[in-house]
């Protein structure tokens, strides 16, 4: 019954990341982020190989202390909450334009040093000009229609020596976006190439310092996929049904990331 909720619930945005929470809490018993595992050895768990997607996106940032970060498309809050735990003398303001999100992220809250907002990552009318020093945005600008408002928005919340990091699935170039059509319009997805990203920052007056291409780590992040559910306390149907449905996500996931995208980190400052 949720495998046949989740197939028919990935025809919507929203419906898409409820089940995919639920589905989390079914396997794992709560919460984790919500984007794609990066490889570092065989031995890990699926959410520490997300972990270190978070670390390798933050590794970015010169320096941590007394400064406000800005996660942009912060889910149900998993990183900001990761990041606090490591960081714990910053501020951490998450936004995410799903309700629903943003509602579990203050459910799981232990501490006033998070805030978490209902906005868009293309208005960002609760984030105050000049009062950001670090923003990340990690598998949620494939989200954003318009990509050059994102980056006028970068641009204008940032303080003078403020950095970004953007983590994100694009295009690549010779893919003419066609494949899975239906699942892209009614999953909001705008995914757009190398090219165009490098004229958003240029287009705003931002630079990119580094741009990195981890296409290779996230595919080797799903190795080892079967283990990542327990047969413990679970029947043989329920067992069967999940591994089911992680197997085609893995499959779907992995025949877009080989074939007609490639996962990205940018990272930068005002120029
Ligand atoms: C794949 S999830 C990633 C969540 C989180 N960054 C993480 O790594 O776990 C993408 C998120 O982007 C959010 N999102 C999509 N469009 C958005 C927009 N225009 N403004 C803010 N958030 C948006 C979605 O609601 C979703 O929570």
């Amino acid at each position: 019954m949720r495998l046949f909720r989740f197939i028919r619930g990935s025809g919507s945005f929203k419906m898409y990341y409820r089940l995919l929470n639920e589905l989390y809490k079914v396997v794992y018993g709560r919460n984790l982020m919500l984007h794609f595992p990066f490889y570092m050895n065989d031995q890990e768990s699926f959410e520490q190989r997300q972990i270190n997607l978070v670390e390798h996106c933050i590794s970015r940032f010169s320096d941590f202390s007394n400064k406000t970060l800005l996660e942009v498309g912060c889910g149900n809050g998993a990183n900001c909450h990761y990041i606090s735990s490591e960081h714990p003398n910053i501020q951490v303001i998450g936004i995410d334009l799903n309700r629903e999100n943003i509602e579990i992220a203050i459910e799981n809250q232990s501490t006033d040093k998070i805030k978490f907002i209902v906005d868009d990552a293309q208005k960002l009318e609760h984030i105050d000009d000049n009062s950001i020093d670090l923003l990340i945005c990690i598998e949620s600008a494939l989200h954003y229609p318009d990509k050059h408002e994102f980056f006028n928005q970068i641009k204008r919340v940032l303080r003078p020596d403020g950095e970004f990091v953007i983590a994100d699935i694009l295009r690549r170039s010779e893919d003419r976006g066609r494949s899975l059509w239906w699942w892209k319009k009614s999953m909001l997805l705008y995914h757009t190439n190398e090219e165009d990203y490098l004229g958003y920052a240029d287009g705003n007056q931002l630079k990119y310092n580094t741009s990195q291409d981890i296409t290779n780590e996230i595919v080797q992040g799903y190795q080892g996929h079967k283990s990542w559910i327990s047969r413990e306390n679970r029947s043989w149907s329920s067992y069967i049904l999940l591994q089911f449905t992680l197997f085609v996500l893995v499959r779907l996931y992995l025949k877009e990331l080989r074939k007609h995208k490639k996962y990205m980190v940018f990272s930068g400052e005002h120029s």
